[in-house]
């Protein structure tokens, strides 16, 4: 469904991916994985339309998405969690879920109460201010901003970074019921090897602005690992 094509990126002329193509399955986690600074955070920013490919296309079902601007990519159901959250820090919880109703493809004035269902810690929060939340409670809290707006396609940045252990846990179990139940893809960056194994289908390895594997994250072997990823 979603499909990354012969994409190059340059920042300025320092050219920072090269000749990306992956296809993504439906209905499946697939995971980015490379070392800092190999270019998956710029590679999600140009499948949202935050960057735009030198060369190369990104495909959703029948829309190719390569030239629109990224609000209209989150109306054909594409949504980001950004690397660092970047949740709205003087907001209320409501208030941050509330910024995304406006990006449904259904409109509608309500949080739907499934939201909470999936994070009950939202709920207890509702009132409180963003900025105020631990890691754990924002990353939770820019998981369901993003679900708020109702996507097929969620690209996830980093979800685990900085945060304790029975979160990731959490946030594991919500990402993989909502691929095995709702039908969701999940597009997702992560360094976090073991979450990886635990939660994710496909991976794709990136090295220096390139793809250099790709396969079942119950085949990743010790020697990918340790040729490009390990420090
Ligand atoms: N806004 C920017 N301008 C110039 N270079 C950047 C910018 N953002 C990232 N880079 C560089 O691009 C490369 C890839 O960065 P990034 O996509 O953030 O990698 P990753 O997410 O894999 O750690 C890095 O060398 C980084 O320093
Ligand atoms: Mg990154």
């Amino acid at each position: 469904m979603l499909t990354i094509q012969n994409l190059s990126f340059s920042y300025g002329v320092i050219q920072v991916l090269d000749d990306i193509t992956m296809v993504v399955p439906t209905g499946r986690i697939t995971c980015i994985l490379g070392r800092n600074g190999v270019g998956k955070t710029t590679l999600l920013m140009n499948v949202m339309g935050l960057l735009r490919p030198t060369i190369g296309a990104v495909l959703m079902g029948e829309h190719d998405l390569t030239d629109l601007a990224a609000d209209r990519r989150s109306a054909l159901g594409l949504g980001l969690v950004p690397q660092g959250r970047r949740i709205f820090p003087r907001l209320t919880v409501i208030e941050n879920l509330r910024v995304a109703l406006a990006a449904r493809r259904q409109p509608t004035d309500r949080i739907p109460d499934d939201i909470y269902d999936l994070f009950p810690v939202l709920k207890t929060m509702s009132h409180r201010r963003g900025g105020d939340l631990s890691g754990g409670q924002q990353q939770q809290l820019a998981i369901a901003r993003a679900l708020v707006a109702d996507p097929q396609v969620l690209l996830l940045d980093e979800p685990t970074e900085g945060i304790q252990p029975n979160v990731i846990q959490h946030i594991g179990t919500v990402l993989r019921h909502l691929v095995d139940e709702r039908g969701l893809t999940i597009v997702m960056v992560e360094q976090y090897l073991d979450f990886v194994k635990e939660i994710g289908d496909r991976f794709f390895l990136m090295d220096r602005r390139r793809v250099v594997a790709e396969g079942l994250t119950s085949d990743l072997s010790a020697d990918l690992v340790h040729r490009h990823l390990t420090v």
